[in-house]
């Protein structure tokens, strides 16, 4: 084991902060878990869903070019639902060829993250949807633009107006859009079958993961029903990550955009690690190109630790198991 050259304080801290959140977890977590309840990771359970028709508009809309300047780039162009809910390249490619400048998380069971992107600007995922289509590299469109191209189609407009009184407005696209992505959700995980009391649902292997997962101390950050998603954390507790990469730019800065904080650099959402076996590559500079490499690097930086390859391998087989079936909501 080999603890990597960090400031002291920021050591401490990190030490203390992932000791006393396993203490704080009950400790049906560390024994036997027949019963999940108080465990630090839960089930995965489908959300309600208000209204089918709205999650099918929605689904027509995530699919839509329209919705960019050009009408080449839809939210599936980037979030492929074939493909885990993003677009396997480590920067997104926007409108006209445009590079962006941060990874792309997947949207699949986004509704359960506690708040929008990597820097959790946005609280909800009606606030998150206006976002691309007004960022420049990703569809570079206006509001009024889309709503006017969308008001053109017959079709769409009588399926908006049957809907919604106001008919297509900016508002209820992006409320159609967030009630569809209310039902991308991965149930039925064969760790969540696991944790219900199948005791074969998942590999020995696999099991010896979850407990290393928990003894190394990775739950204190990735916990809950998404496995993340639910605090903010820094990315380099117990070592120097960016100084080691180099080549710091703005999307680095994680919460410091939005706060101004100096205690917010390089401060990031955890992700979810719910579907995280199809969304490589990894992290918000999508640097990591295997989950080996991802899982290597948080044991170095944020535990500073260095897992043996046994140890390795069995974490990767808990995390495969994290994902569940998205079952597509069919309206009638
Ligand atoms: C050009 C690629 C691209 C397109 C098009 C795109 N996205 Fe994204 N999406 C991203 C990237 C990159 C991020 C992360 C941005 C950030 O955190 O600053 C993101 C973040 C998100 C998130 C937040 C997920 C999380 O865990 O924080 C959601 C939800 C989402 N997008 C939904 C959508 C919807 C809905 C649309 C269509 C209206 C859309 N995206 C269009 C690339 C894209
Ligand atoms: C101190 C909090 C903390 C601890 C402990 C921690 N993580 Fe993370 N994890 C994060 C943050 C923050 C990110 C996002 C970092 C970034 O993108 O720059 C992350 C990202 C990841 C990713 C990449 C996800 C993606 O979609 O890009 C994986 C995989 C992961 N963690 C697994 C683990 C494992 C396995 C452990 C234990 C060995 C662990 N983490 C321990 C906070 C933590």
């Amino acid at each position: 084991m080999s603890i990597v050259q960090s400031p002291t304080s920021r050591h401490i801290m990190g030490v203390a902060f992932v000791f006393l959140t396993m203490m704080c977890i009950t400790p049906s977590v560390r024994a036997e878990h027949a019963d999940w309840r108080g465990a630090a990771v839960s089930p995965l359970t489908a959300m309600p869903v208000v209204d089918p028709r709205k999650v099918q508009l929605g689904e027509l809309m995530f699919h839509d070019p329209r919705l960019s300047a050009d009408d080449t780039i839809s939210c599936a162009s980037c979030h492929d639902l074939s493909h885990g809910g993003a677009d396997g390249l480590a920067k997104p490619i926007g409108i006209g060829g445009a590079k962006g400048t941060i990874n792309t998380p997947t949207v699949f069971n986004s509704a359960y993250n506690f708040t929008q992107f990597w820097d959790g600007r946005a609280d909800s995922l009606e606030e998150q949807a206006a976002g691309p289509v007004h960022n420049p590299v990703e569809m570079g469109s206006t509001w009024p633009e889309v709503v006017a191209k969308l008001s053109q189609d017959q079709d769409m407009l009588s399926a908006f107006q049957k809907l919604y009184a106001d008919g297509v407005t900016a508002d209820n696209i992006v409320d159609a859009i967030a009630t569809f992505e209310r039902t991308l959700v991965t149930i039925n995980a064969p760790f969540d079958r696991y944790l219900k009391g199948d005791q074969t649902a998942i590999s020995p292997q696999a099991i010896r993961g979850y407990k290393l997962f928990q003894s190394y101390g990775c739950v204190a950050c990735h916990q809950g029903a998404n496995v993340g998603g639910n605090m903010y954390q820094t990315m380099g507790t117990m070592g120097d990550y960016f100084g080691d990469r180099g080549n710091i730019d703005a999307s680095d800065l994680g919460r410091y955009q939005v706060t101004g904080r100096e205690k917010d650099r390089h401060v990031f959402k955890v992700p979810s690690l719910r579907v995280v076996r199809h969304t490589a590559p990894y992290f918000h500079d999508g640097s990591a190109k295997t989950l080996q490499d991802a899982v290597r690097h948080m044991a170095k930086y944020q535990l500073g630790r260095e897992l043996p390859e046994q140890d390795l391998d069995d974490i990767i087989k808990f995390l495969e198991s994290l994902a569940g079936e998205y079952i597509r909501f069919e309206t009638k």
